[in-house]
């Protein structure tokens, strides 16, 4: 069906509010060599993208000019700075919030119980960690933060890893004084598998982490063929959007497929930085039809070859009458 376009302009108030989720966040995954890319995610009409975070403790330069309260900054510590006394990202989040940026969350260490290297673990072990949280994001609670604990692999050994942080933790916090936790507010999950997996480790976490608030922070069916991770897509965000335990999810694919760790068909953006489907859908707009592996230089080509074959075609023809 084809819809006039005034009445696509009356409707779209009612659209926009079908396909917001105050949940839906972006993984901002920035690449120096195509600096033009950062414009889409903030430029599409009626997007549902209500913050982000870019594994820093700073706002990224791109969306330095959007207000906090229409696109939330979430800062993050990514990984254990080498000087344990180093206090600089609670330093950093303080100064922002008294220059008057409304930092409402910050997010703990990016994968401490995965390696370093192509797949971004910060390798941290719980102990260690334990100690810089409390330097750096335990007194943030005290200005009102609220606290996403470290977001761990979808691996078997993250939610041990994370008693170990919080058994190290605890210790620390009531050394010498009454018996305390450390505070947390919300637990963060990384999941790469399919959906029963997800929903799977998700209820682990449940079980782990009574009653606490789940933000889905990376996710994807990686390396997988376009029509499967179109499916897993859909579900998890259906899933996500019905279920109150979460609290927030981004989808990890804010990156072109030739920069893509997480296979070909994962991105939101084509060789060419247009919108591949998952990109438009995630920020509320229709499918686009594009390849998430194509790019202007193969549909050139395509086009070439396919004037080579017209011509061929043609004078074939010629030849045959
Ligand atoms: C503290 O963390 C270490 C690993 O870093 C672990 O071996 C130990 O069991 C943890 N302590 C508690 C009380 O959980
Ligand atoms: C600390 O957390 C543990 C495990 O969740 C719990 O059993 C204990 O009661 C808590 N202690 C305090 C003082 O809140
Ligand atoms: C925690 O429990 C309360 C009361 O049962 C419920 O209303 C709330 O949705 C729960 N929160 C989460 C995050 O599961
Ligand atoms: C995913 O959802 C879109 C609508 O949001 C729909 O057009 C598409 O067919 C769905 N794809 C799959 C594989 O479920």
């Amino acid at each position: 069906m084809r819809l006039s376009s005034a009445f696509l302009a009356a409707a779209l108030p009612l659209t926009c509010a079908q396909t917001s989720s105050p949940k839906r966040g972006l993984v901002f995954v920035p690449d120096p060599r195509w600096p033009e890319d950062a414009a889409i995610w903030t430029s599409q009409p009626g997007s549902p993208l209500t913050w982000y975070y870019n594994y820093e403790r700073e706002p990224s330069a791109e969306f330095a000019g959007l207000p906090q309260e229409d696109f939330e900054f979430v800062p993050m510590l990514w990984g254990a700075p080498e000087d344990e006394d180093d206090a600089s990202f609670r330093e950093s989040v303080e100064a922002q919030i008294d220059a008057g940026r409304d930092i409402r969350h910050v997010l703990g260490f990016n994968e401490p119980d995965g390696p370093q290297g192509q797949f971004g673990g910060s390798a941290v072990d719980p102990a260690t960690a334990a100690r810089v949280w409390i330097r750096n994001i335990e007194p943030l609670a005290e200005r009102g933060v609220k606290l996403g604990l470290p977001a761990c692999t979808g691996g078997w050994g993250g939610i041990p890893w994370l008693q170990q942080f919080l058994g190290n933790c605890s210790e620390l916090v009531s050394s010498g004084g009454e018996e305390r936790n450390c505070t947390y507010d919300f637990v963060n999950i990384h999941w790469y598998g399919n959906f029963e997996g997800l929903a799977s480790h998700m209820g682990s976490y449940s079980a782990a982490f009574p009653n606490i608030t789940q933000w889905i922070t990376e996710y994807n069916f990686d390396n997988q063929d376009l029509p499967t991770t179109q499916e897993f897509f859909n579900m998890s965000s259906e899933y996500f959007d019905r279920m109150d335990s979460v609290g927030r999810y981004s989808y990890f694919g804010s990156f072109r497929s030739e920069a893509s760790n997480v296979g070909p068909n994962a991105v939101m953006l084509s060789n060419d930085g247009q919108l591949t489907d998952i990109g438009s859908w995630y920020l509320g707009g229709s499918a686009t039809g594009i390849d998430p592996q194509s790019s202007a230089a193969s549909a050139r080509l395509s086009l070439v070859s396919f004037s080579v074959a017209m011509v061929f075609g043609i004078v074939l023809r010629e030849c045959l009458y």
